[in-house]
C-alpha cells in the first residue's frame, strides 16, 4: 500500500513522539514531549515513571500532531509504534494506542523495530545512501555497528560489552554534577576546551575487533575527577578530552566496519551522533572518500519521524502486522 498519510509513535524510552508523513515522505507533522524534567531528580530513566508519562501524554501527543498536519483522524491511512527494543511499560502504551487507533478507522498497523528506525532516520533525504551501507548508532541505550544490506537486512557486527556511550556521557556527566542528560551538556563545556589535555583510555583497540566498551572510561573517569578536584577550565578541558576520545574510539571501529565489508557508506545515528566532535570528526571520514550521513541533530536523539520513515519504506512494500503486534524488550531481529 502507498498510505496517503501515516501516523507514527515512538514511545519506547522517555520520550513521547508522533509524526505524520504523507506518502512522499514531506513531515506533516514532527512532535515530541520529553520527560527530562520528571526523570532527572534520579539521574536516569525509571521505568514504571515513563510508561505512566506516556499513558499521561500519548493521546495528546497524537491530538497535536494531527492538528499540526491540519488532518481528521479518519484521513490517516496508516499507523505504525515502535514495538521494540525498550522499556517494556512504554512500548505498550504506544502500540496499544495505536491498535485501538488502526481498530478504531479500520487501517493498517506495522510494527517497527527501534534501531531500524535509527538507521533509517534519513531515508528519502536527498544525500540518503542507498544500501549496502555500514550503520553505527549510538545513544543512550544502544552503542553497535550494523551491515544494512541491499534488501535492507540489517546485521549486527559489533556492541557494546557494557556501556552504550550515551550512558557514558551520562554517568560521567553526573560525576561532574552536570544535569541528566549530560551529553549535550558535556559537548557544550568541550566547545571551550583542550581536547589534549587529558588522556582516556580506549578498549578493543585491536582491528579485529568490532566491539566497544566504555566501562574502563567511565572508572578512569571517577579516578581523575577524584584526583584532580578540576576548576571550570579544567572540568572543559576534561569534557573537550573525554568526547574527542569517545568520538575517535566509535569512529576507528566504524571505519574498520566499512573496509571489512567494502561499502563506502555510513550511517551515524542515535542521540550520541548530534556530538559535535563526532560530527566534526565525521568529516574526516569524508576526506578519506566515504559517503557519511548524519540526521539533522533533532532527529539523531529519539523521534517518531525515523519511525515513520521505516514504517512508510516497509508499508510500500505491502508489509503490516496486524492487532496481534505483541512488544518485545529485546533488540533482537
Ligand atoms: O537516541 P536517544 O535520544 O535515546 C536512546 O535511544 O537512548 O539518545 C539519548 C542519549 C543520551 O545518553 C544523551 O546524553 C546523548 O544521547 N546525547 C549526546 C548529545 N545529545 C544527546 N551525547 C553527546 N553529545 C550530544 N550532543
Ligand atoms: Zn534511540
Amino acid at each position: 500500500m502507498n498510505p496517503k498519510f501515516l501516523l507514527a509513535i515512538e514511545s519506547s524510552c522517555d520520550d513521547c513522539a508522533v509524526a505524520i508523513l504523507n506518502s512522499e515522505g514531506d513531515v506533516l507533522a514532527d512532535v515530541i514531549h520529553s520527560q527530562i524534567k520528571p526523570h532527572s531528580p534520579f539521574g536516569g530513566i525509571v521505568p514504571e515513571l515513563a510508561s505512566r508519562q506516556h499513558l499521561a501524554r500519548i493521546a495528546l501527543m497524537v491530538d497535536a500532531a494531527l492538528k499540526q498536519a491540519a488532518l481528521q483522524p479518519n484521513q490517516i491511512e496508516a499507523i505504525a509504534a515502535t514495538n521494540r527494543p525498550g522499556l517494556i511499560g512504554s512500548l505498550l502504551v504506544g502500540v496499544q494506542f495505536a491498535k485501538g487507533f488502526a481498530q478504531a478507522i479500520d487501517i493498517p498497523i506495522l510494527g517497527i523495530h527501534h534501531i531500524e528506525g535509527h538507521l533509517l532516520a534519513g531515508f528519502g533525504e536527498p544525500d540518503f545512501p542507498k544500501p549496502p551501507f555500514i550503520g553505527l548508532i549510538v545513544s543512550g541505550g544502544h552503542s553497535a555497528i550494523y551491515l544494512v544490506d541491499e534488501a535492507y537486512h540489517i546485521t549486527t557486527l559489533g556492541q557494546t560489552r557494557d556501556d552504550a556511550a550515551g550512558e557514558a556521557f551520562d554517568k560521567i556527566g553526573r560525576m561532574l554534577g552536570l544535569p541528566y542528560p549530560a551529553g549535550k551538556e558535556i559537548d557544550a563545556l568541550a566547545q571551550e576546551g583542550d581536547a589534549q589535555r587529558y588522556a582516556f583510555p580506549i578498549a578493543f583497540r585491536s582491528k579485529e575487533s568490532l566491539e566497544y566498551s566504555f566501562s574502563g572510561l567511565k572508572t578512569a573517569a571517577k579516578l581523575m575527577i577524584e584526583k584532580l578536584a578540576l576548576n571550570e577550565q579544567e572540568k572543559k578541558d576534561f569534557c573537550a578530552s573525554l568526547q574527542s576520545t569517545i568520538s575517535q574510539t566509535l569512529l576507528a571501529k566504524a571505519k574498520i566496519a566499512l573496509q571489512r565489508h567494502n561499502v563506502d557508506k555510513l550511517v551515524i545515528g542515535g542521540g550520541v551522533a548530534a556530538n559535535s566532535r563526532i560530527r566534526a570528526d565525521a568529516e574526516i571520514l569524508r576526506a578519506e572518500g566515504f559517503h557519511v550521513y548524519l540526521p539533522e541533530k533533532k532527529h539523531c536523539t529519539d523521534n517518531a519521524v525515523m519511525i515513520a520513515r521505516a514504517a512508510l519504506r516497509r508499508f510500500k512494500l505491502g508489509e503490516e502486522s496486524g492487532l496481534d503486534l505483541p512488544v518485545r524488550a529485546s533488540s533482537a531481529y
